[in-house]
């Protein structure tokens, strides 16, 4: 596979990477957790809030207006990156855990009662799973998990066996945070509709890995987080069809989502801004925008074969290590590569390897049923990012190695 990105001049536009930890060079392997930053989204902070800064859609002043423009600017640039029909389809959240409670309160309240049933994988994080219990305590509905095989891939004969005419909602990761696995978003989608149920993907692990191209998807809702996407934490993304939309009631009330406001009632304002009440991180959803243009400017597709390359090398360089095996070993994988050692518990491990200055995430990745599923308390995770170089795990290797020689094995 030609690596078509220029590693070493992309890593020089991530300040981070050049500082020390535990006096070692840094080598950041937890981006699933969260990405560092390129410059121009540092400096795109800086510039809005020392020069751009005021509320937005309040104003009838000269720095609202311009702070206004550049925030809409950004949900235009949203449309673009995932091709959505319009740019009233993306409402602006604090991060993929608000979308999705967003979709389990608005949409989930207003349609689901008793009997429904909210189909999601055994492979999800918290985040798509609490909201989704939340709404069947509220409603009564019945939350049904799919599972993966024990390499954790999915099959959609799993889904089929398990869709219903009680199914209302079928909600899936585009990526898994822990296996890596690839979704077939595409035809849950279709099995989806044709059972006249929703769609929701959380695109945590997907957008910042690969083109999203939701019409061809054709969910009806896509969320991701700006931080996991080289941008501000914060912000993040909830695409819903337009039609779909138009008739949800708000989730949360306040400033921005009215057309009217009287004590005793209100009317709304039409979607994105029925769903954005109050003010929103301005500045950070400006930055996005910057993280926006750095991710377009090498191209989502360079983005995933760089990182394809990365992981694959990964594998190849992790199976050397004695004791390892990996957790997750679909032959649709992206992002993250997940292990355990004979030798050593995954925290022990995170722990003993942070002195050669390499940061990975271990722990249950937000992911508790999975775990159990596998039967695992934790794993190892190391995942892959634009600025990820062989060197890396070159060094996660050796790191490996001599907690193996730590513990004796
Ligand atoms: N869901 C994030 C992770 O996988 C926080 O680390």
């Amino acid at each position: 596979m030609t690596d078509k990105i220029d590693n070493k001049k992309i890593r020089d536009e991530f300040p981070f990477l050049s500082r020390e930890v535990n006096n070692k060079p840094i080598i950041y392997l937890d981006s699933a957790a969260s990405s560092q930053k390129p410059r121009q989204v540092l400096e795109q902070l800086i510039k809005t809030y020392s020069q751009g800064y005021s509320n937005i859609h309040r104003g009838l002043h000269t720095l609202s207006e311009e702070a206004t423009n550049a925030y809409e600017e950004v949900r235009q640039k949203i449309a673009r990156l995932i091709n959505a029909g319009s740019k009233d389809e993306v409402i602006f959240t604090s991060g993929a855990t608000m979308s999705l409670n967003l979709i389990a309160n608005s949409y989930g309240s207003s349609r689901l009662k008793a009997g429904d049933e909210i189909l999601i994988t055994v492979a999800e994080h918290h985040a798509n799973i609490i909201p989704w219990q939340m709404l069947c305590e509220r409603t009564g509905a019945k939350l049904v998990a799919v599972p993966v095989d024990r390499g954790g891939s999915f099959h959609l004969t799993e889904l089929k066996k398990r869709v219903n005419k009680n199914t209302k909602i079928i909600s899936v990761p585009h990526v898994s945070n822990v296996l890596g696995t690839v979704f077939p978003v595409k035809e849950i989608s279709t099995i989806a509709h044709e059972n006249k149920a929703i769609c929701v993907v959380d695109g945590c692990q997907g957008a910042i890995h690969m083109p999203v191209d939701i019409q061809d998807i054709n969910c009806d809702f896509y969320v991701f987080s700006g931080h996991k996407l080289y941008g501000p934490s914060g912000i993040g993304v909830c695409w819903g069809r337009a039609e779909i939309l138009e008739t949800m009631p708000p989730f949360l009330g306040g400033g921005d989502m009215i057309d009217e406001v009287e004590i005793e009632r209100a009317t709304y304002s039409e979607p994105p801004s029925r769903f954005e009440a109050g003010t929103p991180p301005i500045a950070e959803c400006i930055a996005l925008g910057a993280a926006v243009d750095f991710v377009t400017e090498i191209g989502m597709e360079n983005i995933e074969k760089h990182e394809k390359s990365m992981l694959s090398y990964g594998h190849e360089r992790l199976s050397r290590v004695r004791g390892l095996s990996f957790v997750g070993t679909s032959p649709m994988k992206s992002g993250v590569i997940s292990f355990t050692l004979d030798s050593a518990h995954p925290h022990d491990i995170s722990t003993l390897i942070d002195q050669d200055g390499i940061a990975i995430r271990a722990g249950h990745h937000c992911a508790q049923p999975l775990m159990k599923f596998f039967n695992l308390t934790s794993t190892a995770r190391a995942s892959v990012a634009i600025y990820t170089e062989q060197e890396d795990f070159d060094a996660l290797a050796i790191s490996l190695e001599k907690v193996n020689r730590i513990f004796g094995a």
